[in-house]
């Protein structure tokens, strides 16, 4: 069995029953149509997106010491094991201590690998912790997959898709003893309501949506996901611009999984640790599904590029229209990546710095 460092107590999950029940249908494929048989509902696969392109951005070498900071199920982590030589190593990070069960159990016999349950602000104290397993305290690639898993998004009791009724929860971890979407929808003051919806979510009528819902609340409690979607639907003036595009409850939707979940400072933080912890030379990559996070991997890789990051992905790379076919919940990627120069530069604290030609101690130009 893998074994996790100390701090990793995630093994005698109570789930641990459910990661056994669906071990043999979880097999080598990902993509194989199973599901759970834990009465959730959920598939017990998820499509990986964008593969080959994130390989490619993180340069993976035979003995590369990796971090995949959204395991989820193992998908991306599976083909980056096809590089990684025996000399490899890969922590792989999840807050889902569903996912990660499920996960332990297929990559139970790789000795490459170890699991942890934690979140992205936990990355510095995972990989310090984890220093022995890698044989050094530096990365030579990090990767984030941002949003949430086909595991999640099929899962009956999490809520989080609004097609399908299920408990109004949104909660990325059980264990995380934060309010559930139902608590907030069923608390929060209407002003504060509309703002996180406007805020994460970028719904324009987000004060018409916060209006009715403090009115369904008031006749009884919003337990569920397709009761908050009807009430959102009939909030959200019917838009020529969206029409059939998105559902009318999708933005509200986001917007309360970013509020519960934390995902943005979760992020920022997060990316800010990724980025101090790369080796020279080693590579960041991030796979985003929205504006609001994608924004925020632009401003802090540009933020890096004034340290002497190098951006290797000036505009992000998106799916080509084959994969959008075959994955749909692809279409929305992008991919952006970052490397730690292989040489320091001085510290700038001028913001145009980057755009100067510098020059190491030895008076060579570096390239970026
Ligand atoms: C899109 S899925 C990753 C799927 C994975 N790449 C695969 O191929 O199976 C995103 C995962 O990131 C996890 N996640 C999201 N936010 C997180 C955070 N702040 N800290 C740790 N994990 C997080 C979710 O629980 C989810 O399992």
């Amino acid at each position: 069995m893998i074994r996790a460092a100390s701090i990793c107590d995630f093994y005698q999950s109570s789930d641990s029953a459910t990661a056994a029940a669906v071990a043999a249908p979880f097999g080598a494929s990902m993509e194989r149509p199973t599901h759970a048989s834990d009465g959730t509902g959920a598939r017990d696969w998820h499509i990986p997106v964008m593969v080959a392109e994130s390989q490619a951005a993180l340069l993976l070498k035979p003995n590369a010491r990796v971090v995949d900071a959204t395991f989820g199920l193992g998908g991306h982590a599976s083909a980056f094991l096809n590089i990684l030589g025996q000399d490899g190593r890969l922590l792989g990070l999840d807050r889902d201590e569903r996912a990660l069960s499920l996960a332990t159990t297929k990559f139970i016999n790789e000795p490459r690998v170890q699991l942890c349950k934690a979140r992205f602000s936990e990355i510095a104290e995972q990989v310090a912790a984890h220093a022995a397993f890698f044989g050094a305290d530096a990365l030579d690639a990090i990767f984030f997959d941002l949003g949430v898993s086909s595991l999640q998004l099929d899962d009956t009791e999490r809520g989080f898709s609004f097609q399908r009724d299920a408990a109004l929860d949104l909660r990325m971890s059980r264990d995380e003893r934060v309010p559930s979407a139902a608590d907030v929808v069923n608390t929060m003051d209407e002003e504060a309501l509309a703002n996180v919806i406007y805020q994460y979510g970028e719904e324009h009528a987000s004060r018409r949506v916060a209006r009715a819902i403090v009115e369904a609340r008031q006749r009884a409690r919003i337990a569920r996901t397709l009761e908050l979607a009807e009430i959102v639907k009939k909030a959200v003036p019917y838009s020529r611009a969206d029409a059939g595009r998105i559902h009318p409850a999708t933005r509200t939707f986001q917007a309360l999984r970013i509020y519960v979940n934390g995902e943005l400072d979760e992020l920022n933080v997060g990316l800010d640790a990724a980025l101090e912890l790369l080796a020279p030379g080693g590579r960041l990559a991030v796979l985003s599904y929205h504006s609001l996070e994608d924004r925020i991997v632009k401003l802090k890789f540009r933020d890096a590029e004034t340290r002497g990051f190098a951006i290797l992905t000036k505009k992000p790379l998106v799916p080509g229209d084959s994969e959008i076919a075959e994955n749909p919940r692809s279409r929305s990627a992008r991919l952006r990546a970052i490397e730690r120069p292989a040489v320091a530069r001085p510290v700038s604290k001028n913001k145009y710095a980057h755009l100067a030609i510098s020059r190491d101690d030895r008076g060579e130009e570096l390239k970026s």
